[in-house]
């Protein structure tokens, strides 16, 4: 629900109440894949989108209860180098990595709000210790986690722990070709990640997926990839290549931006690892958000989602249309993981 109301307090112009109207339920409508389920779906969208309309608590009319991603780039500290990736070429130093309790605190602020808490990086098990305390508080506040990670530091304790909270683990491998590997990650670890992902497979079950990426040089690797999640029984999603950084080059049809899906990023929170909150990590495209909202190890997390640009910027991101919506935070749940 937008937090924009360009009114005065208590006179609403019925523009302004249509038009945030259908800002809130078109996209909510164009997501629905099941024709028979629009009216129905629209109807309790509704009666939710008129409950916060008029029921006001300031986080609650754009942050709808369950509505958010709360997205944290814990490092860009990374134990790889994979050439598709940039991320590793700039780790932050000591003095500008986020203490676990600030960002734990934030999580306490926000988790009514969230639907799930995302952990990415650079290699997040690199802070394996945080990363388990910030699951255990997750678990703690009833909010699902995923974390991505390149798989290389798994090891058994880690699983213990982790497969006990009930969240999601996703490996990331764009290539089985033991050959081509090293090329890719700049570490010869075929043997070790592959070993990883059966021990993950066996003590998380479902709870583990396989993230690739899709560009010029996967196109011959992903279809492998999928068969082999299909055999083995691992739900699988593709992302398209992006510029982090690296060297990969595009595949030129994921650059054919499909019009009907919305880039859901204006409902997502991230967190850089020092602390910095954006609502996307693509928001140098967009001028009005080059700059961070705030900082949550100086600010408290809601009145930086309250700033009126914060509220400006998720009104633009309606309508963004980049590549980046088709990376895997920026899309409808729905639309991941086969
Ligand atoms: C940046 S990584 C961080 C987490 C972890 N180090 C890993 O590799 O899974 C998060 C996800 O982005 C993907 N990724 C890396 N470089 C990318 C790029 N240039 N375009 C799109 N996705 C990329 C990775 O494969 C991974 O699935
Ligand atoms: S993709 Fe992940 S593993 Fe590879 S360099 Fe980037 S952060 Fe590290
Ligand atoms: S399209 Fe890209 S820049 Fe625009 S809101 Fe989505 S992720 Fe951010």
């Amino acid at each position: 629900m937008s937090l924009i109301y360009r009114r005065k307090a208590n006179q609403p112009s019925i523009f302004h109440v249509i038009h945030d109207y259908l800002g809130e339920i078109r996209p909510f409508a164009k997501r629905i894949e099941k024709k028979h389920l629009i009216l129905p779906l629209v109807f309790l969208k509704t009666i939710e989108w008129s409950i916060y309309r008029w029921y006001k608590t300031p986080i609650r009319r754009f942050y709808g209860v369950k509505g958010n991603e709360l997205i944290y780039m814990i490092t860009r500290r990374c134990n790889e180098r994979c050439s598709k990736c940039g991320i590793w070429k700039n780790p932050e130093p000591d003095s500008e990595h986020l203490k676990v309790s600030d960002f734990i605190n934030c999580l306490k602020s926000l988790h009514n709000n969230l639907y799930q808490v995302t952990l990415t990086g650079g290699e997040p098990l690199l802070f394996m210790e945080d990363v388990l305390k910030i699951a255990e508080e997750s678990t703690k506040l009833n909010v699902p986690m995923l974390i991505v990670t390149n798989g290389s530091l798994i090891n058994e304790n880690f699983l213990n722990r982790y497969s006990k909270l009930d969240h999601i683990l996703v490996i990331s491998i764009d290539t089985l070709d033991k050959e081509k590997w090293p090329e890719f990650r700049g570490r010869d670890n075929f043997d070790a990640v592959m070993n990883n992902l059966q021990i993950a497979k066996k003590m998380l079950g479902d709870k583990l997926r396989i993230q690739s990426v899709f560009a010029q040089e996967t196109i011959n690797d992903i279809p492998k990839i999928i068969a082999f999640c299909k055999d083995v029984g691992i739900r699988h999603v593709s992302q398209p290549y992006m510029d982090f950084g690296g060297i990969w080059q595009e595949a030129k049809q994921i650059y054919e931006n499909k019009n009907d899906i919305v880039c859901i990023a204006r409902k997502n929170i991230c967190i850089y690892p020092n602390g910095d909150v954006v609502k996307c990590f693509d928001h140098y495209r967009i001028p009005i958000a080059k700059e961070p909202l705030g900082n949550i190890e100086k600010e408290d997390i809601i009145p930086i989602l309250c700033k009126k640009r914060s509220t400006e910027i998720s009104k633009i991101m309606k309508t963004c249309n980049y590549p980046c919506k088709n990376l895997s935070c920026n899309k409808p749940q729905t639309l991941l993981f086969n």
